[in-house]
Protein backbone atom coordinates (compact mmCIF):
# COMPACT_ATOMS: atom_id res chain seq x y z
CA UNK A 1 0.00 0.00 0.00
CA UNK A 2 1.03 3.39 -0.49
CA UNK A 3 1.07 6.52 1.10
CA UNK A 4 -1.61 9.01 -0.04
CA UNK A 5 -1.35 12.78 0.55
CA UNK A 6 -4.24 15.46 -0.41
CA UNK A 7 -4.27 19.16 -0.96
CA UNK A 8 -6.64 21.43 -2.40
CA UNK A 9 -4.23 22.36 -4.97
CA UNK A 10 0.01 22.11 -5.14
CA UNK A 11 0.85 23.60 -1.87
CA UNK A 12 0.58 20.12 -0.92
CA UNK A 13 3.73 19.21 -2.63
CA UNK A 14 5.84 20.69 -0.47
CA UNK A 15 4.77 18.45 2.23
CA UNK A 16 5.68 15.92 0.10
CA UNK A 17 8.70 16.58 -0.79
CA UNK A 18 9.04 16.86 3.01
CA UNK A 19 8.30 13.34 3.07
CA UNK A 20 10.04 11.92 -0.44
CA UNK A 21 13.30 13.97 1.34
CA UNK A 22 12.96 12.22 4.78
CA UNK A 23 11.73 9.12 3.37
CA UNK A 24 12.41 8.28 -0.73
CA UNK A 25 11.97 4.71 -0.12
CA UNK A 26 8.04 4.50 0.11
CA UNK A 27 5.02 4.68 -2.66
CA UNK A 28 3.61 8.37 -2.91
CA UNK A 29 0.15 9.44 -4.59
CA UNK A 30 -0.21 12.61 -4.31
CA UNK A 31 -3.74 14.13 -5.16
CA UNK A 32 -4.56 17.84 -5.88
CA UNK A 33 -7.65 18.92 -5.85
CA UNK A 34 -6.90 21.96 -8.34
CA UNK A 35 -10.69 22.06 -9.58
CA UNK A 36 -12.24 23.48 -6.53
CA UNK A 37 -9.11 25.18 -4.92
CA UNK A 38 -9.66 27.36 -2.95
CA UNK A 39 -10.71 25.63 -0.44
CA UNK A 40 -10.54 28.13 1.93
CA UNK A 41 -13.44 30.20 0.43
CA UNK A 42 -15.39 27.54 -0.08
CA UNK A 43 -18.58 26.41 2.77
CA UNK A 44 -18.37 23.80 5.21
CA UNK A 45 -19.95 21.64 3.32
CA UNK A 46 -18.69 21.77 0.55
CA UNK A 47 -14.91 21.39 1.67
CA UNK A 48 -16.61 18.45 3.61
CA UNK A 49 -18.02 16.75 0.26
CA UNK A 50 -14.91 17.25 -2.11
CA UNK A 51 -12.60 15.80 0.58
CA UNK A 52 -14.51 12.70 1.30
CA UNK A 53 -14.26 12.05 -2.55
CA UNK A 54 -10.24 13.07 -2.22
CA UNK A 55 -10.34 10.43 0.23
CA UNK A 56 -12.21 7.60 -1.67
CA UNK A 57 -9.95 8.33 -4.94
CA UNK A 58 -6.75 8.03 -2.90
CA UNK A 59 -7.97 4.93 -1.42
CA UNK A 60 -9.03 3.33 -4.57
CA UNK A 61 -5.49 4.21 -5.65
CA UNK A 62 -4.28 1.83 -2.99
CA UNK A 63 -3.18 4.33 -0.04
CA UNK A 64 -2.90 2.67 3.19
CA UNK A 65 -2.20 5.77 4.92
CA UNK A 66 -3.66 9.38 4.00
CA UNK A 67 -2.06 12.87 5.04
CA UNK A 68 -4.83 15.55 4.46
CA UNK A 69 -1.37 17.97 3.48
CA UNK A 70 -4.52 20.84 3.25
CA UNK A 71 -5.07 22.77 6.56
CA UNK A 72 -8.31 24.19 5.38
CA UNK A 73 -9.34 20.01 4.61
CA UNK A 74 -8.13 19.38 8.01
CA UNK A 75 -9.61 21.83 9.98
CA UNK A 76 -12.95 20.96 8.91
CA UNK A 77 -13.29 17.41 7.30
CA UNK A 78 -10.94 15.40 9.78
CA UNK A 79 -12.73 15.10 12.72
CA UNK A 80 -15.50 13.29 10.77
CA UNK A 81 -13.31 11.33 8.80
CA UNK A 82 -11.40 9.66 11.36
CA UNK A 83 -14.90 9.19 13.41
CA UNK A 84 -17.13 8.78 10.82
CA UNK A 85 -16.60 8.12 7.63
CA UNK A 86 -13.33 6.09 7.42
CA UNK A 87 -14.68 3.17 10.32
CA UNK A 88 -16.64 2.21 7.97
CA UNK A 89 -15.38 3.13 4.67
CA UNK A 90 -11.73 1.66 4.87
CA UNK A 91 -11.21 0.51 8.78
CA UNK A 92 -7.64 -0.53 7.54
CA UNK A 93 -7.11 3.28 6.08
CA UNK A 94 -5.48 5.94 8.41
CA UNK A 95 -5.99 9.82 7.79
CA UNK A 96 -4.05 12.18 9.39
CA UNK A 97 -4.46 15.90 9.32
CA UNK A 98 -1.58 18.54 9.72
CA UNK A 99 -3.49 20.96 12.30
CA UNK A 100 -2.00 18.69 15.37
CA UNK A 101 1.63 18.48 14.11
CA UNK A 102 2.25 21.97 13.96
CA UNK A 103 0.48 22.66 17.02
CA UNK A 104 2.88 20.70 19.05
CA UNK A 105 6.47 22.41 17.06
CA UNK A 106 5.32 25.61 17.52
CA UNK A 107 4.93 25.18 21.51
CA UNK A 108 7.59 23.29 21.75
CA UNK A 109 9.62 26.49 22.53
CA UNK A 110 8.79 28.76 25.50
CA UNK A 111 6.02 30.40 22.83
CA UNK A 112 3.27 32.92 24.62
CA UNK A 113 2.35 35.09 21.81
CA UNK A 114 1.47 32.82 18.41
CA UNK A 115 0.10 34.40 15.65
CA UNK A 116 -1.51 32.03 12.81
CA UNK A 117 -1.73 32.95 9.35
CA UNK A 118 -4.58 30.87 6.95
CA UNK A 119 -7.59 30.93 5.06
CA UNK A 120 -10.79 31.82 5.53
CA UNK A 121 -12.42 28.82 6.71
CA UNK A 122 -9.39 27.46 8.72
CA UNK A 123 -9.29 30.96 10.50
CA UNK A 124 -13.13 30.67 11.07
CA UNK A 125 -13.16 27.02 12.23
CA UNK A 126 -10.92 28.64 15.32
CA UNK A 127 -9.22 24.97 14.93
CA UNK A 128 -5.69 26.73 15.81
CA UNK A 129 -6.74 28.53 18.62
CA UNK A 130 -8.77 25.17 20.10
CA UNK A 131 -5.63 23.26 19.76
CA UNK A 132 -3.13 25.56 20.67
CA UNK A 133 -5.58 26.37 24.08
CA UNK A 134 -5.52 22.55 25.08
CA UNK A 135 -2.40 22.33 25.04
CA UNK A 136 -1.49 26.37 26.79
CA UNK A 137 -4.56 27.63 27.37
CA UNK A 138 -2.39 31.26 28.82
CA UNK A 139 -1.31 31.81 24.91
CA UNK A 140 -1.89 34.80 22.86
CA UNK A 141 -3.14 34.24 19.83
CA UNK A 142 -4.06 36.31 17.07
CA UNK A 143 -5.34 34.32 13.61
CA UNK A 144 -5.84 36.21 10.29
CA UNK A 145 -7.01 34.96 7.14
CA UNK A 146 -4.98 36.27 3.86
CA UNK A 147 -7.50 34.90 1.23
CA UNK A 148 -5.40 37.04 -2.06
CA UNK A 149 -2.09 34.67 -0.74
CA UNK A 150 -3.04 31.18 -2.48
CA UNK A 151 -4.29 32.42 -5.70
CA UNK A 152 -0.97 34.63 -6.56
CA UNK A 153 0.99 31.25 -5.70
CA UNK A 154 -1.23 28.52 -7.67
CA UNK A 155 -0.54 31.50 -10.21
CA UNK A 156 3.11 31.19 -10.26
CA UNK A 157 2.96 35.42 -9.65
CA UNK A 158 5.48 35.40 -6.92
CA UNK A 159 5.97 38.72 -7.24
CA UNK A 160 2.25 39.50 -5.99
CA UNK A 161 2.87 36.89 -3.38
CA UNK A 162 5.77 38.86 -1.88
CA UNK A 163 3.62 41.84 -1.63
CA UNK A 164 0.61 40.19 0.20
CA UNK A 165 3.08 38.70 2.52
CA UNK A 166 4.36 42.15 3.43
CA UNK A 167 1.20 43.08 4.48
CA UNK A 168 0.29 40.30 6.41
CA UNK A 169 3.38 39.87 7.89
CA UNK A 170 2.95 43.74 9.69
CA UNK A 171 0.25 42.29 11.73
CA UNK A 172 2.41 39.55 13.62
CA UNK A 173 5.25 42.06 14.48
CA UNK A 174 4.58 41.73 18.19
CA UNK A 175 4.30 37.54 18.18
CA UNK A 176 6.41 35.57 19.11
CA UNK A 177 5.53 32.75 16.97
CA UNK A 178 3.68 32.77 13.45
CA UNK A 179 2.27 29.55 12.33
CA UNK A 180 2.08 29.72 8.56
CA UNK A 181 -0.99 27.41 8.44
CA UNK A 182 -1.68 27.31 5.00
CA UNK A 183 0.20 24.14 2.57
CA UNK A 184 0.77 26.84 0.19
CA UNK A 185 2.63 29.50 2.14
CA UNK A 186 5.84 27.27 2.67
CA UNK A 187 6.57 28.51 -1.01
CA UNK A 188 6.67 32.20 0.64
CA UNK A 189 8.44 31.60 3.99
CA UNK A 190 11.19 33.44 3.21
CA UNK A 191 9.30 36.53 2.64
CA UNK A 192 7.92 36.30 5.94
CA UNK A 193 10.87 35.86 7.45
CA UNK A 194 12.64 38.86 5.83
CA UNK A 195 9.84 41.05 6.95
CA UNK A 196 9.53 39.25 10.56
CA UNK A 197 13.15 38.48 11.78
CA UNK A 198 12.34 38.49 15.32
CA UNK A 199 9.61 36.12 14.94
CA UNK A 200 9.64 32.14 14.87
CA UNK A 201 8.14 31.18 11.37
CA UNK A 202 6.60 27.61 11.44
CA UNK A 203 6.70 26.04 8.48
CA UNK A 204 4.47 23.03 7.47
CA UNK A 205 7.59 21.62 4.99
CA UNK A 206 10.18 21.86 7.90
CA UNK A 207 8.48 19.82 10.24
CA UNK A 208 5.97 16.94 8.59
CA UNK A 209 8.57 15.09 7.30
CA UNK A 210 9.97 14.17 10.85
CA UNK A 211 6.94 14.26 12.05
CA UNK A 212 5.54 11.57 9.64
CA UNK A 213 8.49 9.58 10.44
CA UNK A 214 8.23 9.55 13.95
CA UNK A 215 4.30 8.32 13.11
CA UNK A 216 5.44 5.15 11.74
CA UNK A 217 8.24 4.72 13.87
CA UNK A 218 5.59 4.05 16.40
CA UNK A 219 3.15 2.30 14.14
CA UNK A 220 4.67 -0.46 12.66
CA UNK A 221 1.73 -2.45 11.92
CA UNK A 222 1.54 0.68 9.51
CA UNK A 223 4.60 0.92 8.36
CA UNK A 224 4.98 -2.94 7.40
CA UNK A 225 1.61 -2.50 5.19
CA UNK A 226 3.72 0.21 3.23
CA UNK A 227 5.15 -0.42 -0.16
CA UNK A 228 8.58 0.62 -1.04
CA UNK A 229 9.69 1.01 -4.37
CA UNK A 230 10.26 4.87 -4.78
CA UNK A 231 7.37 5.39 -6.93
CA UNK A 232 5.87 8.64 -7.05
CA UNK A 233 2.72 9.72 -8.84
CA UNK A 234 1.29 13.33 -9.22
CA UNK A 235 -2.39 14.17 -9.67
CA UNK A 236 -4.38 16.93 -9.83
CA UNK A 237 -8.54 17.31 -10.79
CA UNK A 238 -7.36 20.20 -13.37
CA UNK A 239 -4.55 20.93 -15.04
CA UNK A 240 -3.06 24.01 -16.65
CA UNK A 241 0.49 25.48 -17.65
CA UNK A 242 0.94 27.75 -14.57
CA UNK A 243 0.52 24.26 -12.17
CA UNK A 244 3.17 22.61 -14.00
CA UNK A 245 5.47 25.59 -13.63
CA UNK A 246 4.83 25.86 -9.62
CA UNK A 247 5.28 21.70 -9.60
CA UNK A 248 8.54 21.85 -11.56
CA UNK A 249 10.38 24.01 -9.08
CA UNK A 250 9.97 21.21 -6.49
CA UNK A 251 10.11 18.21 -8.54
CA UNK A 252 11.16 18.86 -11.99
CA UNK A 253 11.69 15.02 -13.47
CA UNK A 254 8.04 14.62 -12.36
CA UNK A 255 5.09 15.73 -14.28
CA UNK A 256 1.61 16.56 -12.87
CA UNK A 257 -1.18 14.27 -14.64
CA UNK A 258 -4.91 15.04 -14.70
CA UNK A 259 -7.02 12.23 -13.40
CA UNK A 260 -8.82 10.79 -15.94
CA UNK A 261 -12.05 9.61 -13.97
CA UNK A 262 -14.26 12.19 -12.08
CA UNK A 263 -13.78 12.16 -8.02
N1 LIG B 1 -4.41 24.02 0.81
C1 LIG B 1 -5.20 24.95 1.56
C2 LIG B 1 -4.79 24.96 3.03
O1 LIG B 1 -3.78 24.40 3.42
C3 LIG B 1 -5.20 26.35 1.04
C4 LIG B 1 -5.65 26.55 -0.35
C5 LIG B 1 -7.14 26.66 -0.55
O2 LIG B 1 -7.77 27.63 -0.14
O3 LIG B 1 -7.64 25.72 -1.15
O4 LIG B 1 -5.50 25.54 3.82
Amino acid sequence: MKIGVFDSGLGGLVVTKAFIDKMPEYDYVYYGDTANLPYGEKTSEQILSYTVAAIKFLVSQNCGLIVVACNTATAIALRFLQQQFMPFFAPDVKVLGVVIPTVEEALSYNAKKVGVISTRATTSSMIYRQELLKINSELEIREIASPELVPAIEGNDFAEAKKISEQYAKKFEDMDSLILGCTHYPLVKNMFRECLPQVRIISQDELMGDKLKDYLQRHIEIDICLSRNSDYKFLVSEWNGAYQKVASTLFPDIPIKKVEQNV
